[in-house]
Order: structure tokens, then C-alpha cells, then sequence
């Protein structure tokens, strides 16, 4: 399917109004999207484990206009308060998807949105919200057009979730999305996230990410600004091929339970794109000293009692330890013995893999 599909026909009902409420969670890439191309496109393809408790929950009202307008129509609330701030994001984002979403401008929204995770955690909220949004759109499109089959539904979502924020187009389900064409991976799309499609052994079930705040401030780089780092980077070549091998790699680390070949990719994914940053013109670096006692700390635990907790990074300083349920126990109280001490005032999350976004 391509964007052109999703164009929608003629709809077949008529609706005044309504409300509607979807819960999406926040998802940890494994091998990660760093560069993208015009609309919205990766410039290499991506994995994730979806999460479970990071999320955001948003309520769409809709309310329709006399008259449709020419301009969109929208109130937002953030926590329960107004929050202009949000508006320009939004505004963009109802502009990249009209042509998707006929009705946008038929209707007066108001759009009340709160996360699962605490305000400037440094935890970014642009998948969860991007999908949440998403999906209440969709909803309304299917009051719209009720013989809308599931499986566009979700498809839909996911390509409006990618054209608000990338990354958002891998929250609209779970356990494991991949998102970006691979020629390895049937049914892969640059313009949506699908369910990987092939078999995953029962130790990555459940799969466990303990994510440390390690520096709650402002995100120093936007996504933004950071993907467009990759123009004319010295190495986008070699580290786009770099991703899809990654991924053709990861079908048998995932077929065979093969968790040392896991935290290899894992680890090395999160450290370049890390290197990415480093190596562009502008240079950021984006962890802090406590990020890398964290990851020493993982790495002399690992070589100490063969546990397989690794860990991956986001564009910023927090670090998600990931690790498999059988080894819950052992590595939350090496969690909390040995890394909580270098988080901002000791704040954690426990997440672990979710199953995608939820209508409540
Ligand atoms: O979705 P964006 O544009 O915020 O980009 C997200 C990029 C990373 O989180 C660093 C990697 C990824 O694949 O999620």
C-alpha cells in the first residue's frame, strides 16, 4: 500500500458528534532510524519492542461546523490545562494529513491529551502522542466509513502516526514492530510500521526495560535537526547498510533466543547513533558521565555473573536497560545496588514489552 490508498473514497455516513479516547504506548528501537527523506521517509529501515506503561492517553471531541472552515479548528489541553504550545506541532501535522483526513477541517476538535510518565522526564512523548492522536482520527474515519477493515485501521494509523513524528508509526501495535523497507522482511514499507512478521523465541516474551533517567532536561537536539545531521554526514552511507544488515542479522538472533548475538546488535546500535552525533557537522554529545558509568557498570555485571541485561540509548542522555523476564529479579536489584545512584534525583521507570495502543 502506498500513500494514494489512503486517500479515502466517499463516506458512506454522516456524524455530528462525538469523543473518542485511545491509550498508545511509547516503543525502544533496536536498531535504529537516524536520517530520514523528504515526507517523512527513513532513510534506512528500523525495529522496536513496543512498551507498556510509558504512554499517553488522548480524547478527541469533534464537534461538527456549520460551515466547514478554512482554517482547522482545535482546542488542546495538556494535563488538564490549556497548552498552546503544542499548537504549531499539531497544526503541521493536520496539514501533512488532510489529504488523508478530508474531514479535518469539517469539525472543531478538542484534543486532551496527559502521559503515563512524568513531565520533563526527558522521556520524548512524540510516539505515544503521535499515535494516540493518530488513532482517535482513525476512529472517527471509521463513524465515517464503518466497513473500514481492521487491518487498514491499523495501517492507516500507523502512516499518519509517521507523517506527526517517525518513530510514532511503530506504536500502534506489539511486541515488535519494524518499520522501513528491508529487503529481508516481507511486507516492509517505508510508509508504515508492520508486525514482524517471523518467528521470535519465548525468552524475548516479556522482555524487560528498566529505563534510567539519567538527565531530565531539555532534549539539547531536536529529532528534527538530528536527522538532518545525516545529509551530507561523512558516514550515512556505510551506517544506512549498516542497519539493514543489522536487521537481517537479528531474523536468527530472534528465531534461536540467541541473546548474546541480541546485545550485540543492541548495544552496538545505540552506540552509533550516538557516534552519528558526534561525527556531524554540527557535533553534539548527547550522554553524560553518567550514562557511561551506567554502561560500564552494565558491562563488568554482565562479565560478573553471565546475565544478559544490555542496554540502549535514545537521541539523549537516559539509558534503558533491557533484559529478559527470567532474569527480573537478579539485574532490579543490581538496578538498584548499582545504577539508580546515577540517575537525577534516583528517578526510574519499569517498562517492559506491550502489545500496542488501546481504545478505552
Ligand atoms: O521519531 P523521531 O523523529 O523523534 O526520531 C526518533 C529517533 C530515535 O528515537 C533516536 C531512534 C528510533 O528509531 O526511535
Amino acid at each position: 500500500m502506498t500513500g494514494t490508498d489512503f486517500v479515502p473514497l466517499a463516506y458512506s455516513k454522516k456524524i455530528a458528534n462525538g469523543k473518542i479516547t485511545w491509550k498508545s504506548p511509547s516503543n525502544i528501537a533496536l536498531v535504529k532510524y537516524w536520517g530520514k527523506k523528504e515526507n517523512q521517509i527513513p532513510a534506512n529501515p528500523s525495529i522496536s519492542f513496543t512498551l507498556d506503561t510509558c504512554a499517553t492517553t488522548t480524547t478527541v471531541s469533534y464537534q461538527k461546523l456549520e460551515e466547514e472552515g478554512n482554517e482547522f479548528s482545535f482546542d488542546l489541553r495538556f494535563e488538564g490545562k490549556p497548552k498552546e504550545s503544542f499548537r504549531p506541532k499539531i497544526l503541521t501535522f493536520f496539514q501533512r494529513v488532510e489529504k488523508y483526513l478530508p474531514f479535518l477541517k469539517s469539525y472543531h476538535f478538542t484534543i486532551e491529551t496527559s502521559n503515563s510518565f512524568p513531565h520533563s522526564s526527558g522521556i520524548a512523548s512524540s510516539a505515544s502522542g503521535m499515535s494516540a492522536l493518530s488513532l482517535c482520527l482513525m476512529s472517527l474515519e471509521k463513524e465515517l466509513h464503518p466497513e473500514m477493515s481492521g487491518e487498514y485501521f491499523n495501517k492507516k494509523a500507523s502512516f499518519l502516526a509517521r507523517l506527526g513524528s517517525g518513530s510514532a508509526c511503530r506504536s500502534i501495535e506489539g511486541d515488535l514492530m519494524e518499520w522501513g523497507l528491508h529487503s529481508d522482511t516481507e511486507g516492509s514499507s517505508n510508509e508504515y510500521a508492520i508486525k514482524y512478521p517471523y518467528p521470535v523465541h519465548e525468552v524475548f516474551k516479556n522482555y524487560q526495560d528498566t529505563i534510567l533517567l539519567v538527565d531530565k532536561g531539555q532534549k539539547q537536539v531536536s529529532s528534527t535537526v538530528g536527522h538532518d545531521l545525516m545529509h551530507d554526514h561523512p558516514f550515512a552511507e556505510k551506517r544506512f547498510s549498516q542497519a539493514h544488515t543489522n536487521l537481517t542479522k537479528l531474523r536468527s538472533v530472534f528465531a534461536d533466543g540467541d541473546l548474546d548475538g541480541f546485545i550485540k546488535i543492541v548495544e552496538s546500535e545505540a552506540l552509533t547513533l550516538h557516534a552519528m552525533m558526534m561525527t556531524s557537522l554540527p557535533y553534539f554529545i548527547l550522554m553524560k558521565p553518567n550514562t557511561l558509568e551506567i554502561i560500564n557498570k552494565i558491562w563488568s555485571f554482565r562479565e560478573r555473573t553471565n546475565s544478559h541485561v544490555c542496554f540502549t540509548l535514545d537521541a539523549g542522555a537516559n539509558v534503558h536497560v533491557l533484559y529478559p523476564e527470567a532474569e527480573k529479579e537478579i539485574v532490579y536489584q543490581f538496578i538498584k545496588n548499582e545504577l539508580v545512584a546515577y540517575c537525577e534525583n534516583g528517578q526510574y521507570i519499569c517498562d517492559a514489552i506491550g502489545y500496542g495502543a488501546k481504545k478505552m
